[in-house]
């Protein structure tokens, strides 16, 4: 069996960190999403993995490369024009054969991995296996309709959905998705989706089963996501220090501090990690909070947080809370006259000030 991982995509609810990364690659509990997902594939016993990749193809290729390290050989697939998720099925055909396989969205997280789910999958050999999880907002995903506990109806994206059964980014297929995948037509927004395709299987009898899930499962697609997933992982880390503590700080709760990370006067309140060589100076870091590599704060508080690489955080009054900050940020007071506010923002930047 093998897995094709879906890491291309514009990621435009994550403007502007999406600017200048790829949605997969944004570190949750200091791990890019989308290593959370080739974990998985592992630990499901996968070896073989197509990533199709888009417009971020270098960084994510810079990022995964052969994919030794976690034992897989990786190939890339390139999506020329992101033109929907049945797409980069279709144009990952060749790569795929007739084998069966794992269909795995690169910015999706899911508790209990999928090692489960291969073997029913294995065992009962449908045409296709899906994964539904219940969810507040089920507008802003696929819905499945049930009756009987079959599934009758996917819609992607309904505006009035019928049930709070959320299709989750990842999905079982045998070589019958491929037939699917060319009889369907562009959606409402223009993509050719993985659920009309689904819908196809239904409609031609196909056998399509459905497991719903019980444990969390996070699309990381906007901000807020990103953050609870962040919660959720940082909820279930060990205590680690390798890094140095001076005996003026104070570290309470499961805390991960990386090697070469300086804590200096400073109160660490877990669940929380420090990246390597990262300096957080006279600071407080509350509870889910992930400081990525090479960052420094000083004289400053932040919770419920993520900060990326190589960022400067200094002298800002006031909690820094629910905030995604990116690489190489600088935020801090400014002795400069006027005292005033200046900011050199993004696009699609949001800034909330107290
Ligand atoms: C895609 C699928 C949707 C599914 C979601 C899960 O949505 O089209 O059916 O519920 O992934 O992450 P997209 O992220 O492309 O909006």
């Amino acid at each position: 069996m093998k897995a094709l991982v879906l890491s291309g995509g514009r990621g435009t609810r994550l403007r502007p960190i999406t600017h200048t990364g790829a949605k997969q690659l944004i570190p949750v509990a200091n791990k890019p999403v989308l290593f959370y997902g080739l974990e998985a594939i592992v630990d499901a016993g996968i070896k073989d993995v197509g990533i199709v990749v888009g417009e971020t193809k270098e960084e994510i290729k810079k990022a995964v490369s052969t994919g030794k390290k976690w034992g897989l050989r990786v190939t890339y697939i390139e999506q020329e024009v992101p033109l929907g998720l049945a797409h980069a099925v279709k144009i990952s055909q060749e790569y795929l054969g007739d084998e069966p396989f794992v269909m795995y969205l690169g910015d999706n997280l899911i508790k209990e991995g999928i090692t489960s789910l291969v073997r029913e999958f294995k065992r009962k050999r449908p045409d296709a296996l899906i994964l539904l999880s219940r969810v507040k907002e089920p507008q802003r995903f696929g819905v499945a309709e049930l009756e009987k506990g079959k599934i009758v109806r996917l819609t992607e994206k309904p505006k009035r959905p019928k049930s709070d059964l959320a299709l989750v980014g990842i999905y079982m297929f045998d070589k019958n998705i491929f037939e699917a995948v060319n009889n369907i037509k562009p959606s409402f927004r223009k993509e050719y989706e993985i659920t009309d395709a689904i819908q196809y299987l239904i409609d031609k009898k196909y056998k399509v089963r459905s497991h719903i899930i019980q444990g969390w499962w996070k699309d990381t697609g906007k901000v807020e996501d990103v953050l609870e997933a962040n919660r959720l992982i940082l909820e279930i880390i060990q205590t680690k220090i390798e890094g140095k503590v001076d005996g003026d700080s104070r570290v309470t709760g499961r805390v991960i501090i990386e090697k070469g990370a300086k804590i200096i006067n400073s109160v660490i309140r877990g669940p929380a990690i420090i990246g390597r060589k990262s300096k957080i100076v006279n600071s407080y870091i509350g509870p889910f909070t992930s400081i990525y590599w090479g960052t420094t704060i000083k004289n400053s508080e932040i919770e419920h947080s993520i900060v990326l690489e190589e960022t400067s955080i200094d002298s800002i009054s006031g909690r820094i809370n629910e905030s995604l900050i990116g690489k190489g940020v600088s935020i801090f007071k400014t002795k400069a006259k006027p005292q005033s506010y200046r900011f050199t923002l993004g696009d699609r930047s949001r800034i909330e000030v107290i």
